[in-house]
């Protein structure tokens, strides 16, 4: 069986896109047909039409992007990630919001010594599974060192410094049960061994979650680890300039270091 990574565009967005359209549109029609003359509520109806209709061929364009099939780009952003692992391999480390297992399972079959647990609360935005993971875990021959557990990032069930390395992708900003981002990266942080390492990508250059790339290195420095770095993932030139909107991969960046 092939693995079943998804798509960071979820079927259920485009799904809930397509159902506004239709329902807009039906709402128009009626209108129109009942009325038989163009009010200011028709217009109204129109332009609202017409936004869905933007962001459904927005969403489907960035959807081709992200997919393996496509542009590749959930797999290059994922590759940034990994590139910046500084680990030999030994010991036991954790995926905050794990998703599908991509980068759970891509870090088992690069480290074959390792043990990795990947954790996700598996909410209904997304359309992945615990099942799936370990569906996955399975294609790829991994599934004896993989784990996955249901938990939120904001309250990882593990004692303080468990883990060799801890690794995060795109995950900390959609906690919601955690009012403040940094309040999350805290919470990864906390479960990294002694000497251990860290690599965190997210939205790291949206201010009024993280301040500036200074003051987000200085807010890690503060939580007691001893060395951090920060990149601009999203300058790498190979994502496309549309997918470079804040709320898309325009705010990405990465921090690395030891604690
Ligand atoms: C953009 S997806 C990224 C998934 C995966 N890291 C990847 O790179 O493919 C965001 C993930 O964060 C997870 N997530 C959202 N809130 C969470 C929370 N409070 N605790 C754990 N995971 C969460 C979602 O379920 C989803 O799998």
């Amino acid at each position: 069986m092939k693995p079943l990574y998804g798509n960071w565009i979820s079927n259920r967005m485009l799904k809930t896109l397509m159902f506004l359209i239709i329902l807009t549109g039906g709402i128009e029609t009626i209108l129109l047909i009942s009325q038989s003359r163009w009010t200011m509520l028709n217009l109204i109806l129109a332009l609202v039409l017409i936004v869905f209709l933007v962001c459904l061929i927005y969403f489907y364009r960035a959807r081709w992007w992200f997919d393996v099939n496509g542009g590749n780009i959930q797999n290059k952003i994922l590759d940034l990630l990994i590139s910046h692992i500084e680990w030999d391999g030994n010991g036991v480390a954790l995926d905050i919001g794990c998703g599908s297992g991509a980068l759970t399972i891509e870090i088992a079959k690069r480290y074959p010594a390792a043990n990795i647990i990947g954790i996700d609360n598996w909410g209904k935005k997304w359309d992945y599974t615990k099942r799936q993971c370990e569906a996955n875990a399975q294609a790829e021959g991994v599934i004896g060192r993989t784990t996955f557990q249901q938990a939120s990032a904001s309250k990882l069930p593990f004692p303080d410094e468990t883990f060799d390395l801890v690794v995060s992708n795109l995950t900390f900003h959609e906690v919601i049960d955690s009012k403040c981002k940094l309040d999350v990266v805290k919470e990864a942080l906390r479960v990294v061994k002694r000497g251990g390492k860290f690599v965190f990508q997210d939205l790291f250059l949206i201010k009024q979650y993280y301040g500036t790339p200074c003051q987000l290195k200085e807010a890690v420095v503060a939580m007691g680890i001893n060395t951090v770095e920060f990149v601009n993932t999203c300058a790498s030139p190979w994502i496309p300039k549309a997918l470079r909107l804040p709320f898309m991969v325009g705010t990405l960046g990465l921090i690395h270091g030891e604690k």
